[in-house]
């Protein structure tokens, strides 16, 4: 078989499916701009669920497109073979047009055309969905691969766990799908080695879901009033599996910045594979989040913590090859010249990637310094194998070091963290605190009179208001509640002009108007977290917490107390706008 780069498997990829008729659509962006549940765009079909419901696409019903996602749950695995925080999907799209018989006779086609990817067909294995109580077996699938000359011994019938594609929030547009593996040649590890088997023989390559169904929240399924079809080829898999590749890494996407790497180091990859790897991950990742036209910073919510947690976890491993000096945007810049082609928003947004990174390096200089020379002061007094909590808390406390980064060193050094401990400290300083303030309640209420209940629902709709007008990364800097007034310090670099001032009165009072009931919810913080509630990020906060909704205004994680009803609040205005910090304004507001 031919060796085959990404800018040629996506070239040939989109060239295929436009010679079927197919429309090429741009790359969305890398933050989903419909769905609260996740923070990151995580599959090809992701942007395009309301098109896979129905809604008429502007560019027709055959698409195909190549697709920036990210998906974290897995960060930890960086560093392994195979795992990426960022990868593109190729995908193609039937909405209502053909069905299982064309989706499967493309597939095959591209994949061994000779002028595609010419793959010899005995190296290619096939899986269907056996079928379950709730679907049926899929021998349209089965056989249609087989009216290709498909044998019976690379075809394999699997359950649902194997052959069954929904979102990962297990809601939405779903249905059965058939998978297609590549024979890497190695021997079958047992005699039921199947493409299903994690053994490494069979590697898939790309995934075609037969999308009829649709899974509401409660579990619920019901047909889609279409047929679609929703396909996925991973871009660096594939091109890792065809080249026979040993891992992701040896793609020619990482090229310059491997050797970049190693001149800087002066140590090579294949002695340092770990931190080489999750530096080449992560750099690239985060060039990709800031490079999105959404101007999204590192931060300690949502995207903008794991920007951060990428960025400031890329720095410490820079420091374990030696390289302490800036060179985040050197890097940032090899990659920003390796997809400009295809990504041209890298390039608009080239000075904001160097900005920031350069402004979170400063930041976290300070506190890695700080933080690890107290780590290793402390475990030199250890006389056993665990850092207590009181002294993992005290990296966090007073130096801001990650808890995840005490733990990350533990490991290196083959200690534990006492985790329980840790959580018993932060608690514990939690009400200590409380009690410092003496007076104020979970969210800086004096009172919990019926006025000062009122700002602090207040308080939620001018945040939702500010994320609003100025993006999802304005955060609650802070929030100070008296039974006649509200103080809101919001992070913001600029004055508000007088329009401004209005825009937000105007808004916040629209928001009241629509009299939203506000009700609550208890949950873990990792659901809360999920279901894009807003909250300050203690990323150790393991408890239950209590999310607030206002309809559809406002989600946020929060102690309480609320009014009811969005109505009851009566007339917001802004009595003052003043500075409170670099970067932090503060709005002085009533209700009438
Ligand atoms: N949506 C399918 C996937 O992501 C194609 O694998």
């Amino acid at each position: 078989m031919k060796k085959i780069i990404a800018n040629e498997l996506r070239e040939k990829y989109l060239e295929f499916f436009a010679s079927k008729n197919h429309k090429i659509i741009p790359s969305s962006s890398i933050i989903p701009e419909n769905d609260p549940t996740v923070l990151f765009t995580t599959a090809g079909m992701h942007p395009l669920v309301p098109y896979l419901l129905g809604e008429a696409h502007p560019a027709g019903k055959r698409l195909c497109d190549y697709q920036k996602c990210i998906r974290t749950s897995d960060i930890d695995e960086v560093g392994d073979n195979s795992h990426l925080t960022f990868f593109e999907m190729l995908g193609n799209w039937s909405l209502g047009d053909y069905f299982k018989e064309d989706a499967i006779k493309y597939s095959y086609e591209f994949l061994t055309s000779e002028k595609y990817l010419g793959i010899d067909i005995d190296r290619l294995y096939f899986t269907v969905f056996k079928g379950d109580e709730d679907f049926p077996k899929d021998t349209e699938s089965y056989n249609i691969w087989k009216s290709l000359g498909v044998e019976d011994d690379h075809l394999f019938y699997l359950p649902r766990e194997n052959n069954f594609w929904i979102l990962g929030s297990g809601i939405g547009p779903c249905g059965p799908d058939t998978e297609m593996f590549y024979d890497t040649g190695k021997p079958k590890c047992s005699d039921d080695c199947n493409p299903a088997c994690d053994c490494g023989k069979y590697l898939e390559i790309w995934n075609d879901v037969f999308m009829e169904y649709y899974k509401d929240e409660n579990g619920n399924l019901s047909k889609l009033k279409q047929q679609n079809v929703d396909t996925g080829m991973g871009l660096e898999r594939t091109i890792t599996v065809l080249n026979g590749y040993e891992s992701v890494y040896d793609s020619t996407l990482f090229k310059g910045v491997k050797e970049k790497l190693e001149e800087l180091a002066n140590m090579k990859y294949e002695d340092n594979k770990k931190s080489f790897r999750i530096i080449m991950d992560h750099i690239r990742t985060s060039t990709f989040i800031l490079g999105d036209d959404h101007g999204i910073t590192p931060s300690n919510i949502g995207a903008g913590y794991v920007l951060r947690r990428l960025i400031r976890r890329s720095i410490r491993h820079l420091r374990k090859l030696n390289i302490e000096s800036f060179v985040l945007n050197d890097l940032a810049n090899i990659y920003i010249e390796e997809y400009k082609s295809v990504y041209e928003e890298l390039i608009r947004n080239k000075e904001f990637i160097f900005t920031e990174m350069e402004k979170e390096y400063n930041k976290f200089v300070k506190t890695i310094k700080d933080g690890e020379r107290l780590f290793y002061r402390v475990i030199k007094h250890l006389d056993k194998d665990t850092i207590s909590g009181s002294d993992a808390f005290k990296l966090f406390d007073t130096f801001g070091f990650p808890i995840e980064m005490t733990e990350e060193l533990a490991k290196e050094n083959n200690l534990k963290v006492d985790i329980e401990g840790f959580n018993q400290c932060f608690k514990e300083h939690q009400e200590k605190s409380r009690t410092i303030d003496a007076g104020s309640f979970k969210g800086g209420l004096a009172d919990t009179s019926i006025e000062s209940t009122k700002y602090h629902t207040l308080a939620h709709l001018l945040l939702a208001t500010l994320q609003e007008i100025y993006g999802k990364d304005i955060i609650q800097k802070g929030c100070n509640i008296t039974h006649e007034r509200i103080r809101f310090d919001f992070n913001l670099d600029h004055k508000l002009s007088d329009e401004e001032k209005v825009k937000i009165e105007n808004r916040v009072n629209e928001m009241i108007k629509t009299n939203t009931p506000v009700i609550w919810k208890e949950m873990s913080y990792e659901d809360a977290k999920k279901s894009g509630a807003h909250g300050t990020f203690d990323s150790k906060y393991k408890d239950l917490v209590k999310v607030y909704t206002i309809g559809n205004l406002s989600k946020e994680i929060c102690g309480g107390p609320h009014v009811e009803n969005t109505g009851v609040l009566g007339h917001f205005k802004i009595v003052k706008e003043e500075s409170s910090g670099a970067g932090v304004r503060r709005i002085k507001g009533i209700l009438e």
